[in-house]
C-alpha cells in the first residue's frame, strides 16, 4: 500500500473512494466532519437523530453526497470527547481500515489523525498509529489455504493521511514508522501462524537468512548442533535431543548505516587513546563501558524463544489445545519482525537477535523428569518438568549474549500458562531488576498501544527453585508460575541490564479468531526508535 500526506482544510474537495471523518458520541462533529456536513446541507447531522451514535469504532457509510468530491464519506465514531486518546484513535482508524476492505475500495483518505488526543500525542505519533492500523489490517493468512478459500485479499492500494500544513513533515516520518511496524508485525504473524510441520527450526533459520539477503544492514549466521555442542549449551541441547527435527541457533546482527560506534561516555573515557586504531578504540571503549557500567555502549540484544512445537515432551501436554503450541516460537517471530522494521527504518543503532530454535518432543532420547543437565554457564539444572523447556533453551542463549558486551538484553518468550492466567491478552508480563530498562519498555509499550505490566522478581520467589540434586530446578511449583520462570532466567542474566517479556497471553489469540497477533513488535520497535534517538542525541 502507498501512503501519502495531504494537507488541506477543504475537506469537501478531497478526491477519494472513502473519506473518514470523526464524530463524537455527544454529537459534536470534528472540524472535518463539520465542513463535510455544511457542504452537504447537513447530511451528517441528519444521521445523528437515529442511525449514528458516535460510539467508539462505530461506522456509517454515506454515498454520493451532494457537494462532496469523495465518493463515500465514512462517519467514524470517536466515543466521548473527554476521554479521546491515542488508543481511541488507533481503534477508530482500525475500524475504518476494516470497513475499506469490506467495501472493496482501492483508495482511501482519513482525517482522523487531525484531532488532538487528551494524552497529548504528537502529529508524528498519530500518523504512526494511523499507518500501523492501516498496514496491520492488510495481513491475511493464505500460505496453506487452497485457492477455494483464499479470495479475501484486500483491494486497498492507496491511503492519504490528511494533515495540517505545519505537521506534514512529522506526519511523513510517522507514516514511515507505522508502516515499518505494521510490516514487522506481518512478518511475525506469518511465522506464528505457519504450522509446525512447515515452520521448523530450519525454516526459521532460512527466514533469518532471507532477511539478511533483503537488507544489507542485517547479517545472519546459523549455528548447527555441532557448533552448539562446542559451545557447551547442554541445556538447549537436552531439549532439542527429544526431536528428530534438527536444532538451529540463529544469530542476527543489525547495524544501521548511520550508526556511530562510540557513545559520548566512551569517547570521553578513551580520549587518551584516540591515536590507536579505530578497531582497538572500540574494544577499549567497550571495556571501559563495562568498568564504569556505562549503559550507552554495546548493542541491544533481543533473545526470542523459538520452540517451533511444544508437545511438553515426556511431561506431555493434554490433547485438547495442543495445536496452539505451534505458537511457541512467537518470541523468535517477534525478534525477526522487529529486525524487518529496524532495517526498513535504517535506525542508527546496533541490535543483535538470538534465537535458540528446536522442537520439544518426547522421543527415546528426550529429557526425563529428574534428569540433570549442565548449562553453558556451568550451572546445573534439575529438570523436574520437561514442559518447562522455554527457560532451558533461553538460559543458554542468555549466556551466549554475554560475548556481545550488551548494553541491554531483552528476552521475549511465550513462557508460561501462568502469565496468561495473570494478565490475559492485554499486557505482556515485564520482569526486570533494572528499573531504567523496565521504565523504557513500559513507556514504549504505552506509546505503541502494546502495553506491559511489571511483575516482581523478589528474592523469596527464588526459594521455589531450590533443588537437592542440582544448582537449581527448572520449575517452582504452581504458585506464581510466571514469576518463578522469570526468576530462573534471571540467574543467567547477571552480567548486563536484562528484561524478560512473557508474551504467552498477547502473542496469539485463541478461539474463533485463532491466530498470531504480531505483538510485541510495536513495543520492541518503539523501544528501539526511542533508544536510537536517545543514544545519537
Ligand atoms: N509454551 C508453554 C507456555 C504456554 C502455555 C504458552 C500456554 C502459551 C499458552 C511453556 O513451555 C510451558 O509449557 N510452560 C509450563 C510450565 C510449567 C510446566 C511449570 C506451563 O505454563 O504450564
Ligand atoms: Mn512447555
Ligand atoms: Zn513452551
Amino acid at each position: 500500500m502507498q501512503f501519502s500526506t495531504h494537507s488541506t482544510t477543504s475537506f469537501h474537495q478531497i478526491k477519494t473512494a472513502a473519506l473518514a471523518v470523526g464524530v463524537y458520541s455527544d454529537g459534536s462533529l470534528t472540524p472535518a466532519a463539520d465542513v463535510i456536513n455544511q457542504s452537504s446541507d447537513g447530511a451528517l447531522r441528519e444521521t445523528l437523530t437515529s442511525e449514528f451514535s458516535g460510539k467508539l469504532g462505530e461506522l456509517l457509510v454515506l454515498r454520493s453526497l451532494k457537494g462532496i468530491k469523495a465518493s463515500r464519506v465514512v462517519m467514524v465514531g470517536l466515543g466521548k470527547p473527554e476521554v479521546y486518546s491515542s488508543q481511541a484513535l488507533f481503534k477508530a482508524q482500525t475500524a475504518f481500515a476494516k470497513q475499506c476492505h469490506a467495501i472493496n475500495v482501492t483508495d482511501a483518505a482519513s482525517t482522523l489523525s487531525l484531532e488532538m488526543t487528551h494524552d497529548a500525542s504528537s502529529a508524528q505519533e498519530r500518523a504512526l498509529l494511523s499507518a500501523q492500523a492501516m498496514t496491520q489490517s492488510l495481513y491475511r493468512y493464505s500460505a496453506t489455504l487452497s485457492t477455494q478459500s483464499n479470495d479475501n485479499t484486500p483491494k486497498l492500494k492507496q491511503f492519504q493521511l490528511i494533515t495540517a500544513k505545519s505537521d506534514e513533515e512529522a506526519a511523513k516520518l510517522g507514516l514511515k514508522q507505522g508502516q515499518a511496524i505494521g510490516n514487522g508485525m506481518s512478518v511475525a504473524q506469518e511465522l506464528g501462524n505457519l504450522p509446525g510441520n512447515i515452520c521448523t527450526p530450519t525454516y526459521l533459520a532460512n527466514e533469518a537468512k532471507l532477511l539478511a539477503r533483503k537488507f544489507k544492514t542485517i547479517k545472519t549466521s546459523i549455528l548447527e548442533r555441532k557448533q552448539v555442542e562446542a559451545l557447551k549449551m547442554g541445556s538447549f541441547l537436552s531439549v532439542a535431543r527429544g526431536s528428530d527435527e534438527p536444532l538451529r541457533f540463529i544469530v542476527m546482527h543489525y547495524t544501521g548505516t548511520d550508526f556511530k560506534h562510540s557513545s559520548k561516555a566512551s569517547t570521553q573515557k578513551t580520549a587518551q587513546s584516540t591515536k590507536t586504531s579505530s578497531k582497538l578504540n572500540v574494544k577499549t571503549s567497550v571495556k571501559n563501558a563495562l568498568q564504569v557500567n556505562d549503559s550507552a555502549t554495546g548493542p541491544i540484544v533481543l533473545v526470542g524463544k523459538g520452540i517451533t512445537f511444544d508437545s511438553g515432551g515426556i511431561s506431555i501436554k493434554p490433547a485438547a489445545t495442543m495445536d496452539e503450541m505451534k505458537y511457541d516460537m512467537c518470541g523468535a517471530a517477534s525478534v525477526m519482525g522487529t529486525f524487518q522494521a529496524l532495517a526498513e527504518l535504517n535506525l542508527p543503532i546496533e541490535v543483535v537477535g538470538l534465537i535458540p530454535a528446536c522442537e520439544n518432543m518426547p522421543n527415546g532420547r528426550a529429557n526425563k523428569p529428574g534428569d540433570v543437565v549442565t548449562s553453558m554457564s556451568g550451572l546445573t539444572i534439575e529438570i523436574l518438568n520437561t514442559d518447562a523447556e522455554g527457560r532451558l533453551v533461553l538460559c543458554d542463549a542468555l549466556t551466549y549474549a554475554e560475548r556481545f558486551k550488551p548494553s541491554a538484553v531483552i528476552d521475549i518468550a511465550t513462557l508460561t500458562g501462568a502469565c496468561v492466567v495473570a494478565l490475559g491478552g492485554v499486557n505482556s508480563g515485564l520482569f526486570s531488576s533494572h528499573d531504567e530498562l523496565a521504565h523504557q519498555l513500559q513507556d514504549a509499550g504505552k506509546q505503541s498501544q502494546d502495553p506491559t505490566w511489571r511483575m516482581p522478581l523478589d528474592e523469596p520467589y527464588h526459594e521455589q527453585l531450590k533443588s537437592n540434586f542440582a544448582d537449581l530446578a527448572n520449575i517452582g511449583g504452581p504458585p506464581a508460575g510466571a514469576v518463578t520462570a522469570a526468576c530462573f532466567l534471571s540467574r543467567f542474566a547477571k552480567k548486563y541490564p536484562w528484561a524478560h517479556l512473557d508474551i504467552a497471553g498477547v502473542a496469539w489469540r485463541g478461539g474463533k479468531d485463532k491466530g498470531s497477533t504480531g505483538r510485541p513488535v510495536p513495543l520492541l520497535t518503539q523501544y528501539l526508535i526511542n533508544q536510537a534517538q536517545q543514544r545519537s542525541a
